[in-house]
């Protein structure tokens, strides 16, 4: 494939990953824009295996048995992940970009160059800096898979003067970044060993940025990574001179950085703070106060209570949250929004922008089942309908609509908004138990009058519930 049938198909990839963006920004476009994903990335893969610089190389046979190795484990991943397991999956898959920037660094480093004065610096400093963004990226994403698959807690670890921490941090890797091109520069100088040191600094810094961060501020870290994983493989994209790479990584690093942001817009948190680590946690101590003071007492509810309390309702809001991704409910809830419907009660969906355990979570599993996409609203366009509503129905969900979000200054969550269902008329929450959500924060509106608690995995109460309905 000549040179320049390879740039077309890179500008061709290129945009088709712009529409993929557009696409996937819109329920009703996703399927189009993944399907523009997967159109670019074939034409980007097959452009770069039959490229010029591949020829030069010689290196096809090896190429095609790496992908065939790399694309099976892939599939065999896809296959068998639980829709539950894909925030993990996403994280440890950031992890690979990471440390994909970083292995590429060193090799560009070892490689012969013919690179002298300007450009020479210039490309010690892409290393560097790729390196470095790979580093945090690999050992960050590592945490973070740990934290989310449960193999460490999910509270942050506050080190004492972790900002000045951070600090030294910082300035040890830009003082090694000087040193890294000075050394390269003089005769018998050892370039390597402030590489080696800021590598080990760059690892260090990503363990101890997403250890720091609480359980509650964990989506803005799975963005943030997703961001960081962009600006790395834009990193290797410079270091290799591969414009699509330089390009496509840009593409998700300032998507990732984007998504962040109006993750933290939607938790009431400040960015900074956030990565900084353990934000609100300095104010609210380890403990809460709601954690532990006696709440009262609960009351439950049996199917056909809450059959006929749906059943007399004009306005029912549907709230889902993780546990509707563990039991894999979201079928029966189709169902039942359908039953209802038909018996012209008005049903809505309300999904809080955190919700589950990765963004648009619960908007993927709702539109698997077919829930029709007109009555699926956000949080803040329902959020002051609640006096209007008769029944609020929580499946799974729990720190997403805690009223010692709003209530309690103490709580490890406060200051994040959050679905105010206990203004309506009843409540029916579905869980297992007692458990506290993903924050660890027990939660009152369990307690409240107008609750009741509806106790069992959520597909087998909801198969329940819909029987009765259909039944009378
Ligand atoms: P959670 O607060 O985690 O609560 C889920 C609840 O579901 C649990 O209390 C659990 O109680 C219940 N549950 C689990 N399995 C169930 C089943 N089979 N049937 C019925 N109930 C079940 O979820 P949420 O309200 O969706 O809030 C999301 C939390 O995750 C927030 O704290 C958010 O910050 C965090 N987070 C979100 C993301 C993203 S990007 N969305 C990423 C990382 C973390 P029982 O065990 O008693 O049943």
């Amino acid at each position: 494939m000549s040179e320049g049938l390879v740039t077309a198909s890179y500008i061709g990839a290129i945009i088709l990953f712009i529409l993929t963006l557009g696409g996937l920004s819109h329920q009703e476009t996703a399927r189009r824009g993944n399907v523009y994903g997967i159109i670019g990335m074939t034409l980007a893969i097959l452009a770069t295996v039959f490229g010029p610089e591949v020829a030069t190389a010689n290196s096809i046979h090896i190429i095609i048995i790496t992908m065939l190795v790399g694309g099976s484990i892939g599939i065999m991943l896809a296959r068998k992940v639980a829709m539950t397991q894909m925030p993990e999956l996403v994280a440890i898959l950031h992890s690979l970009v990471g440390l994909a920037a970083v292995l590429v660094g060193y090799v560009n480093f070892m490689g012969e160059s013919s690179l002298i004065g300007v450009e020479k610096t210039i490309h010690e400093i892409e290393i560097y800096v790729g390196i470095l963004i790979g580093a945090i990226t690999f050992s960050g994403s590592v945490i973070a898979f740990c934290k989310l698959s449960g193999m460490i807690g999910g509270s942050p670890l506050m080190l004492p003067a972790r900002h000045w921490l951070n600090l030294g941090l910082l300035i040890a890797v830009i003082y090694f970044g000087y040193d890294f091109v000075h050394q390269g520069h003089i005769d018998g100088g050892n370039p390597v060993l402030p590489l080696i040191i800021m590598t080990v600094v760059a690892l260090l810094f990503g363990i101890h940025m997403v250890m720091a961060i609480g359980g509650a501020d964990m989506p803005v870290v799975v963005s943030m990574l997703n961001s960081y994983s962009g600006w790395a493989a834009s990193a290797t994209g410079f270091m290799l001179a591969n414009d699509l790479l330089i390009v496509t990584g840009a593409l998700v690093g300032s998507s990732g950085a984007i998504l962040s942001y109006i993750m933290c817009r939607a938790m009431n948190r400040n960015f900074i703070a956030v990565i900084a680590g353990g934000f609100g946690t300095d104010a609210a101590g380890t403990g809460t106060a709601t954690g532990e003071a006696d709440q009262g007492t609960v009351t439950a509810i049996e199917t056909e209570e809450v059959a006929s309390l749906l059943l007399d309702a004009k306005e029912v809001m549907i709230i889902p949250g993780y546990g509707m991704a563990v039991a894999q409910a979201q079928h029966t809830v189709n169902e039942i929004t359908k039953a209802l419907r038909a018996k012209k009660i008005n049903v809505r969906f309300g999904i809080h922008p955190v919700a589950g355990r990765m963004p648009g979570h619960m908007n993927v599993l709702l539109a698997e089942a077919k829930v029709p996409y007109d009555i699926v609203f956000e949080m803040d366009e329902v959020n002051d309908d609640f006096p209007n509503v008769d029944v609020s129905i929580i499946i799974g969900a729990n720190d997403i609509v805690n009223p010692s979000a709003l209530d309690d200054p103490n709580s490890p969550i406060a200051g994040m908004p959050v679905l105010k269902c206990w203004q309506g008329a009843t409540t029916v929450v579905l869980k297992r138990g007692m458990a506290t959500g993903y924050a660890g924060v027990q939660n009152p509106l369990f307690f409240k009058e107008n609750t009741r608690m509806y106790f069992g995995d959520a597909k087998e109460s909801l198969d329940a519930v819909l029987k009765a309905i259909t039944a009378g």
